[in-house]
């Protein structure tokens, strides 16, 4: 195709998208077409869970007739700070972010409330004292989630004599999930005494983490009864280091992980794993509705809490058919 021929297409698609960036820092102006400007900082693309998170809120975007400017940060704050400073610079309609970790987000968001642009939290939460700093947060309770796959244990190690040995691989040092989920899980269990968590760590809510972590717990401790994984990406990844250590996933290691995608519905139904907690990433919707609330200076509750239920290996074979991510 000419050089000349290949712009001109290129700058159609461009104005025919609603998705303006992928992947990288946007720089562009404005819709200038009417439409409502959201500027999404996204965390990364470190799970399954992350990559329907993305996908649900670019397909509900488009379909709100919302112009989207998307940045994957990497899993770095530094990278999420600078894309927030740029939607302020470019005075896009509202700022939505899913904060990677939970501290240190005051000067930027106060940055964005000095410059009139309302910011919704998805996902995950951060710590700032000063709750105008943000318009609402619209996610899972992560805490809910870790005591839920605690209670679980509690009844499924009921009759088990002597220590049940568990190791624990959190999700990224400093995120709300990994915080939440471990307070939640340490909560519940010690309802039980027997129930004792001899390693934790964190792999990063990623399964290259969560094999590398995984090695180490098995080379370090002969028993290990359980496992809990803060996401099923860093489960899927333990699986492996368990086969390759010569042990049965889901037998000889009880298996709890939190997310319920598609591959770690496939291992619970397999029998792999034993529980899940489900967190679901389907927030597009409610995120585009909240930002054209927002916009329109509609008040909003300050919490919106994400509807979750959690699985069985039964219930998983059940729900596999129709799971949408
Ligand atoms: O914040 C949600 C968590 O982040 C998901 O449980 C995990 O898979 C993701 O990376």
């Amino acid at each position: 195709m000419p050089r000349r021929t290949f712009g001109v297409v290129a700058a159609a698609v461009l104005l025919a998208g609603s998705v303006t960036a992928c992947g990288n820092s946007d720089t562009g102006e404005g819709a200038g077409d009417g439409k409502l400007v959201l500027g999404f900082s996204q965390v990364g693309a470190e799970s399954g869970w992350r990559t329907a998170n993305t996908n649900s809120i670019k397909e509900a975007a488009v379909e709100a007739g919302v112009e989207l400017k998307f940045d994957d940060a990497q899993q770095k704050q530094e990278n999420q700070i600078k894309a927030i400073r740029n939607y302020i610079q470019q005075k896009v309609d509202v700022i939505a972010f899913s904060p990677v970790v939970e501290s240190g987000w005051d000067t930027v968001l106060k940055e964005a409330k000095d410059a009139g642009i309302p910011v919704i939290l998805t996902d995950r939460a951060v710590d700032s004292a000063d709750k105008s700093l943000y318009k609402t947060f619209l996610g899972s309770d992560f805490v809910k989630e870790g005591r839920l796959s605690g209670e679980w244990l509690i009844e499924n190690k009921k009759d088990a004599t002597g220590d049940v040995n568990i190791v624990e691989l959190q999700g990224t040092t400093g995120s709300a999930p990994a915080n939440d989920r471990k307070k939640g899980f340490a909560e519940a269990i010690a309802a039980d005494p027997k129930l004792k968590v001899i390693a934790s760590q964190s792999g990063d809510f990623t399964r290259a983490g969560g094999k590398q972590v995984m090695e180490q717990f098995l080379k370090a401790h002969s028993k290990i009864d359980v496992l809990f994984a803060h996401n099923d990406d860093m489960g899927l990844g333990a699986l492996e280091a368990i086969t390759a250590a010569g042990k049965v996933p889901g037998q000889d290691i009880t298996i709890i992980t939190i997310d319920a995608v598609k591959d770690g519905m496939q291992a619970l139904a397999d029998g792999k794993f034993n529980f899940i907690a489900e967190c679901s990433p389907l927030l597009g919707p409610q995120l585009m509705e909240l930002a054209k609330k927002v916009h329109a200076g509609e008040e909003v509750p300050a919490r919106i809490e994400t509807e979750e239920t959690t699985f069985t290996q039964e219930q998983a074979k059940e729900a596999l058919p129709n799971r949408k991510y």
